[in-house]
């Protein structure tokens, strides 16, 4: 077990990297870029449903205490580079849509997106985590132009989390109650989590049906 100071030292070490204002910027413009594609994706949803698929967007970096509690979750040097080689999520970004099936139209046209390089998708709609954890994940290098003439082009990482309104409800609780708590959570409460997310299940069907009988898909 690493002494404390030790591990101290280290994220004030993190955290100066981190506050590096070029670092911050170009993962600023890779999830702005991701933002915009999300908006524009959205005037085109309008266009052909009369609705924005859109409750709303927010984005993030990550923090360098959340970094350094993954790192060594993993098992891995807690360092600035250890932390930019191997994490997927230094910059997300979640759009909240109002049903399932714009989240697959989403993905598609992301996939589409010769701007963007697919590192990978991940279904938890399909294949929900165990608890009941339902997404779509879908970690993406993002060009980002290095130079004012937009002539030099870096890849920045990105994770992209789709999921509807009742799904983000119920992962906001969970991140509440039990996320990365687990040692600590009741099978009751553990019962009761996984509960939740099959009455999702169940409304997120029934809000897709209302939504069909009421939107020309
Ligand atoms: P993290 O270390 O949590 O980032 O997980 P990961 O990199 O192994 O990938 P995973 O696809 O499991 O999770 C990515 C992100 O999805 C997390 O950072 C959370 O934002 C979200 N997430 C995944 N599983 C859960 C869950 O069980 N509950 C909640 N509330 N969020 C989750
Ligand atoms: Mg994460």
């Amino acid at each position: 077990m690493e002494k404390e100071t030790d591990m101290n030292q280290k994220i004030e070490q993190l955290r100066s990297s981190w506050e590096n204002e070029e670092f911050q910027k170009k993962h600023a413009k890779a999830r702005n870029l991701v933002i915009r594609t999300l908006r524009e994706l959205n005037g085109f949803y309008i266009a052909k449903t009369g609705y924005g698929f859109t409750r709303f967007v927010e984005s993030r970096m990550k923090t360098p205490e959340s970094i350094c509690g993954k790192l060594q979750r993993k098992g891995r040097p807690v360092d600035f580079k250890t932390a930019t080689e191997v994490l997927n999520d230094i910059s997300g970004v979640r759009c909240i849509c109002y049903s399932v099936k714009e989240i697959y139209w989403i993905a598609h046209q992301i996939g589409k997106d010769s701007r963007f390089q697919i590192i990978k998708a991940k279904d938890y709609i399909r294949k929900p985590k165990k608890n009941g954890y339902e997404s779509y994940h879908i970690i993406m290098d993002v060009p980002v132009p290095t130079d004012e003439k937009k002539e030099k082009v870096q890849t920045v990482r990105v994770e992209l989390q789709l999921r509807t309104m009742i799904m983000d409800a119920w992962a906001s609780m969970d991140n509440r109650i039990s996320y990365k708590k687990d040692d600590k959570i009741s099978p009751e409460m553990m019962k009761r989590i996984e509960k939740y997310a099959k009455i999702g299940r169940r409304l997120d069907k029934l809000i897709q049906r209302t939504l069909d009988e009421v939107v020309e898909q």
